[in-house]
Parts: C-alpha cells; structure tokens; sequence
C-alpha cells in the first residue's frame, strides 16, 4: 500500500486549492501516510521543490484564496525527459503518488506520470467549469460569485448614465463563467465562443432595445477570446446602436478571493475522496461530482468528454426576456 503521498497545484489557481492542498494532506496523514508538499506544481517538482508536512502545515487556510503551494505551467512537462526528472526527485523522498489540483493541462501530466509508474489523481481546480467530467470544478462557484459583486456595482453606474455596459469574463474556452453569471444578471445578452452571436444581430436587438422598447440601459456578459478587441466593439456599439456603450475586462481580479462555502465543501470531499482511491490502488484517474455524488474517470476518457454540459441553459435566458 501507498505509503508516502505528494500534492501539488499547478495551472492557473483557483478559490479553493488550498481547501484541497488541506483536505488531502490531512486524509493522507489519517490514513497513516507520510504527506509532500510540493511547491509551484510539475516545475517546482521537477526542480525538488519539495517538503514534508505535519498537519499544522495546512492550519488557518481553508478560508485563503490562491494557493500556498504556488503554481506555475511547465510546457516542457510533456516530454518524457523532463518527466523522468520529476520521477526522479520523487523517488529521493520515497513518494510513491500524488495528488495534483488544476485544469486539464495537469491532468495530462498526471496521466503520464501515472504510465511510468506514479500513481496519480487529479482534482478539478480551476476557475473555468471546463472539465466534462464534473459538474463543477473548485473555484468556479467562488469566481462566478465575484463576476456577480463586480457587476452588481457595474449596474448602479450602468443604470444612472443609461449605458451599455460589456463585460468580458474569464473560462478560457468554456462558456459558463458567461452563461451562469449571465443569467444571475439578467443581462441582456450572453456571447460565449459556444454561443457566438453574429454582430449584425447584436447591433439589431440592441438598436430595437433602445429605439423600440425604450430600454434605458443593457448589460452584456461576453466570454474572453469572443472579440480581439472589446474596447473596439464597445465603440462600434456606440456609434451603431443608440446606446453610449462601455467596456469592462474583469481580469485576474476573477480568480482571487476567499472560497464560497460550497467550493471549500467540495474540495473537502473530492480531498478525502483522492486518498481514500490512491490507498484502493487507483491511479491515472480524475475526480468529479456528478449530481452531487462524487465519481471518477479515467483521466484519457474524461478528457474526450463533451464539454459545455450546460449550454442548455441559455433556454433560460430566452425564457425570462
Ligand atoms: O484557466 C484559468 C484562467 O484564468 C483562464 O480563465 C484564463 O484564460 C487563463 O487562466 C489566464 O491565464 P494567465 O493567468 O496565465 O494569464
């Protein structure tokens, strides 16, 4: 039985990772397992960055946003070489598995690492909701709770000078950040790369917004990577639409922040549940919630699933207009 575990963050942070980092070393530690902290994800393991904890290590931080193991992306992680250099500074503290938190990126290298003989389970964390094989990811309740601060103060100012405001969110390729926050809003408009909308169309109902039903002010939530430029977009919308429109890039300002309780719940169960699979074996696989229970994919399996599961929802939107 695995008797000497890792953990690790890697990829962009997310509200929650260190609710995970806790959960799983102090599962770990239960169990009767020595537990690694390992610092700045697959770089930081492939440099040795690495320490063994107790269980104070994570005390007073499953409230903190970000991650105190730091992150970092590592390209060169897909090579072999430079995974043998990871292998190998585990091997000098005896670790036998590990436990890494992030996106899909740090799936695959778990996957690989798994293949030349470290078992590893990967948790979901990150900000996006783009990984299919969970509902939810850590950090994404969190984030769409900050877009929905911000744009509740955007709306005040938005509403007393009868403005178009656009607001770009973050979710890399994945819609959900737009379409949640979107619908929580009631904004006006959702473009999300799954869910373009042509921009004749968009000045249209804008122009009919304005012109025919009276409408003061609008709100459009837009996914990042939708426009090359919204600033531009926002000054197209101005000189073709009626409405004096602004731009808003909500940024990084996204991914930081004290995890919701349900992202620090949920990374508190997929922790536990990560040892309790690693102890049974199991490696190369990812953990998900689907319909609140909790599950796992091969990691290859979960990584062809089709994403946006909830794409449906924009039913809502047309529903409520
Ligand atoms: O994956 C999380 C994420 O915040 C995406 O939403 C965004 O596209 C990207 O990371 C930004 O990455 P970076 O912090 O490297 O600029």
């Amino acid at each position: 039985m695995v008797k000497k575990i890792g953990v690790l963050t890697s990829g962009g942070d997310s509200p929650g990772m260190n609710a995970a980092v806790r959960a799983v070393i102090r599962a770990g530690i239960k169990q009767g397992c020595e537990m690694y902290a390992i610092f700045e994800g697959y770089k930081g393991l492939v440099e040795g960055k690495i320490k063994k904890v107790d269980r104070s290590f994570v005390s007073g931080i499953v409230q903190r946003g970000g991650t105190i193991l730091h992150s970092a992306r590592l390209r060169e992680f897909k090579d072999e070489e430079t995974r043998k250099i990871g292998i190998a500074q585990l091997k000098k503290h005896g670790i036998e598995a590990l436990v890494v938190i992030g996106g899909d990126g740090t799936y695959l290298g778990a996957k690989k690492l798994t293949e030349m003989g470290v078992n590893c389970i990967g948790l979901p964390g990150t900000i996006d909701n783009d990984i299919a094989s969970t509902d939810y990811t850590i950090g994404f309740d969190t984030c769409l709770n900050t877009i929905c601060y911000c744009v509740d103060k955007l709306r005040d100012t938005t509403e007393s000078h009868q403005r178009c405001s656009i607001i770009e969110v973050m979710g890399n390729k994945c819609g959900d950040l737009a379409l949640f926050s979107g619908i929580a809003e009631g904004a006006e408009m959702i473009i999300t790369n799954d869910h373009p909308i042509p921009e004749a169309e968009i000045m249209k109902t804008l122009s009919e917004l304005k012109q025919k039903k009276k409408k003061h002010d609008a709100m459009i939530i837009v996914s990042e990577n939708v426009f090359d430029d919204i600033k531009e977009f926002a000054k197209r919308v101005t000189n073709e639409t009626g409405f004096e429109a602004r731009a808003e890039v909500l940024g990084h300002l996204q991914r930081g922040g004290s995890p919701s309780a349900f992202d620090r719940i949920l990374a508190a169960r997929m922790g536990v549940y990560a040892i309790d699979l690693l102890l049974d074996g199991k490696g190369g696989v990812c953990i998900g919630i689907v319909n609140n229970h909790l599950v796992y994919y091969d990691i290859y399996e979960a990584l062809q699933l089709p994403r946006n599961k909830h794409i449906p929802m924009l039913e809502i939107i047309n529903t409520l207009k």
